[in-house]
Parts: structure tokens; sequence; C-alpha cells
């Protein structure tokens, strides 16, 4: 029972599991592996159960969310589950009028460009997610020893949403705002690292067994206006969940180089993109911290054999690690072929096995 367990909440056999291990830089029998986004369009039973109900309306039903989250478990045999939810879940928890437009991503209806525009930004309370308190329950019941990893959007990404009112490549509107009022900035950030962290707090509390940190779109910034303008938020994030002694992962895309930032920032593992070979990564980022990555998820288009040389280059650059997480270096696309990534766990846990 959860009383007998040697750390808070967590049952003996999840924490001695291969991703907690991985992730404690300890020795493990076999390379974890989990994909970003394996839950979800890859999966004909996702989109057979999501049919009519619309993306944010299934974050809400905790019947729904704990199916949708097992599927890749049962099916892929992962050595984690990722929760079902999206990072703009928190903000429309405390009322933004923001939805998620399939093929588009969130688009929020009124961005938020000035400082009377903060005062939407409320502070978030177990109340306003009670739905999500209630699905952890009822997944760390089915899940058994697999761990369960929550997480959340960066302030820096959520403010890309929130700024640009939806998704942008060059996020010119979010950026003029760090550049042109860097305390407005700076406030708009600080009541994201509040949100976030409050959120990443339930679901630790209600049973998560690692927060993950998407700061998907940092790539965009140079590591000095990371460094000032982002990390301080992000940092704090951390902070706020230090105490708890789960694992927390920190990855972007394209954030070459930024890995030694995101690391100092306070993450446990840090996850990197396809562009930086993991061998490399782990000078970037230093001692003291895992690494998660990093194949190409457009590999997965390429047939079985390219797909099992391509994941020996990720573990043989592995190699020396003290601590690796096999994963993709982005979210799975959605038009990849299930029984892809089916194999890809089988090969990973094959070739690592000793
Ligand atoms: O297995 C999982 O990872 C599922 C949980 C999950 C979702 N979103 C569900 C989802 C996670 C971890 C996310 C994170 C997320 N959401 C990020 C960070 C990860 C990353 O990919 O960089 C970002 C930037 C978002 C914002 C967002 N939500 C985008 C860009 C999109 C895609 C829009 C589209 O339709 O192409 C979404 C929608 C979304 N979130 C879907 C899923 C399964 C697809 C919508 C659907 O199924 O109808």
């Amino acid at each position: 029972t959860a009383n007998d367990a040697p750390r808070g909440k967590q049952p003996t056999a999840t924490y001695d599991s291969a991703f907690l291990k991985a992730c404690r830089r300890e020795p493990v029998p076999h390379t974890p592996v989990w994909f970003m986004r394996q839950a979800g369009r890859s999966l004909p039973e996702y989109r057979k159960v999501r049919e009519g109900i619309p993306m944010l309306e299934s974050c809400t039903r905790p019947e729904l969310v704990t199916e949708i989250t097992l599927q890749p478990v049962r099916r892929h045999g992962v050595d984690a589950a990722i929760y079902y939810s999206d990072i703009v879940v928190p903000l429309k928890a405390i009322g933004l009028d923001l939805d998620i437009k399939p093929g588009v991503g969130p688009v929020v209806e009124q961005p938020i460009r000035t400082r009377a525009d903060l005062a939407r930004l409320r502070d978030l309370t177990p109340e306003d997610v009670g739905y999500v308190t209630e699905a952890i329950g009822m997944l760390t019941r089915e899940l058994g020893p697999v761990p369960l990893i929550g997480f959340a959007g960066a302030p820096f990404t959520l403010a890309s949403y929130l700024v640009e009112g939806g998704p942008s490549r060059t996020y010119e509107n979010a950026k003029a705002m760090m550049y042109g009022d860097p305390e407005l900035w700076a406030d708009l950030l600080d009541r994201l690292s509040g949100i976030t962290a409050a959120f990443l707090k339930v679901q630790i509390e209600a049973g998560a067994s690692a927060v993950q940190l998407f700061d998907s779109w940092a790539g965009a910034l140079a590591p000095a206006d990371y460094r000032r303008s982002v990390l301080p938020a992000s940092a704090k994030v951390f902070d706020a969940v230090a105490h708890y002694g789960v694992p927390r992962l920190h990855f972007g895309v394209g954030t070459g180089e930024l890995l030694g930032l995101m690391g100092e920032a306070g993450a446990d593992v840090v996850g990197v993109d396809w562009r930086v070979p993991l061998d490399e990564a782990v000078r970037r980022v230093g001692p003291g911290k895992a690494l998660q990555g990093n194949l190409d998820p457009t590999v997965l288009f390429a047939g079985k054999d390219a797909v099992e040389a391509k994941a020996q280059e990720v573990l043989d650059a592995a190699a020396g690690l003290e601590g690796h997480v096999f994963n993709l270096g982005h979210g799975v696309m959605p038009g990849t072929d299930p029984d892809a990534l089916t194999r890809l766990a089988e090969y990973v846990h094959g070739a690592s096995a000793r």
C-alpha cells in the first residue's frame, strides 16, 4: 500500500522502474523509452474515442483521460505514461477564452498585450482542475508500476501563445514585448510561472512520478535573452516543485545553444532534439544531469532498417551517459505508423539490455 512505500506516495515498484532510475542516473536493466505525444492522433483507438469530443473538453473527462493515457502504454510497452492533457489546459481553467483548433493549435480570443491584460491571469487553485486530481488517481491505480509523467507548458511557450493569440513562426509580438517592455514581460512570465507551478503541484500530489516542463519554442531565443528574460521564470517553476523529490524534465525544440541554461534552470533531465548528438549534448549540459532523446521523429517514416540504424546511433551516442531516457527529438507526428513505434520500443529495450 502507499503507506509502505519508501518515498512519499510512490509504490516501490514504480520508484524502482527503469524510467525513474535513469532520471536519477542510477544503473538500469535496459534503456527506458517513451515518446513525446505518444497518446494522440497516430493511434486509431485514440481517434475512435475522441470522435465528436473537442480536444479541451476531452481533457476534463477523467475516464476518457485515463483511457487515452493508457492506450500507448498497452500498445507500445513504453516505460512511462504521459498524462493526457494540453499545455493550455491550466489557462482555460482560470477562465481565458481559448480553444485548440484542429490542425492549427491553441488560439486565444483576446491576446495578452498590455499591463491591463495581466489581470486576466489569476492564480490557479486545485479546485479549478479537480478533474486532473480525479484522473490521476484513476490512472495511477491502473498503471501499476508504470510511472506517470505530469507536464506543463513553460512560461515562455505559454506566453508565446497568449501574446501572439495563436501559433507563430516568428513570435514577433511576444519578442517585441520581451525586448521593448521588459518589466511587463517579466511580470507576465512571473504570473505564468505561478500558474504552471500550481498545475504541476496538483499533478504530483495526485500521484505523478515525474514532471516535464515543455518549453517547446524557447529555441527561438538567443542564449543571453533566454538567460535574462526566460530562465528566471522557468527556474521558479522548478524550485516550486523541488521539495517533492520527483525528477524534473525540461524540453524544447532547436535548443542546442540553450541546453546548458535549460539544465541550469533546475532540470534533473534535459531533453534534446535530433539536431545535437547526445555525446555533444552531455558536454553542453555538464555533469549531474540525465539526458532524454533524441531520434528524429521523421525517421519513423523511413522503414524498419533505417529506424533501427538511427536508433542504434542514438544509443551509441548515449553510451557514455550516466542517465539516458530514450525518446524522440520532438513529438510523434500524426501520420506515424503505430507499429513502427512499437517495434522501436522493442528495439531499444533489446539493444540496450544488459
Ligand atoms: O502523449 C502526449 O504527449 C499527449 C499529451 C499532450 C498533448 N499536448 C495532447 C494534444 C502533450 C504533452 C501536449 C503538449 C503540447 N501542446 C505542447 C508541447 C509539446 C510539443 O509538441 O512541443 C504544445 C506546444 C502544445 C500546443 C498544441 N496542442 C499544439 C501545437 C497542438 C497541435 C495542433 C494540431 O491539431 O496539429 C495541440 C493539440 C493537441 N494536444 C493534440 C493532442 C493529442 C491534437 C489535437 C487532437 O487530437 O484533436
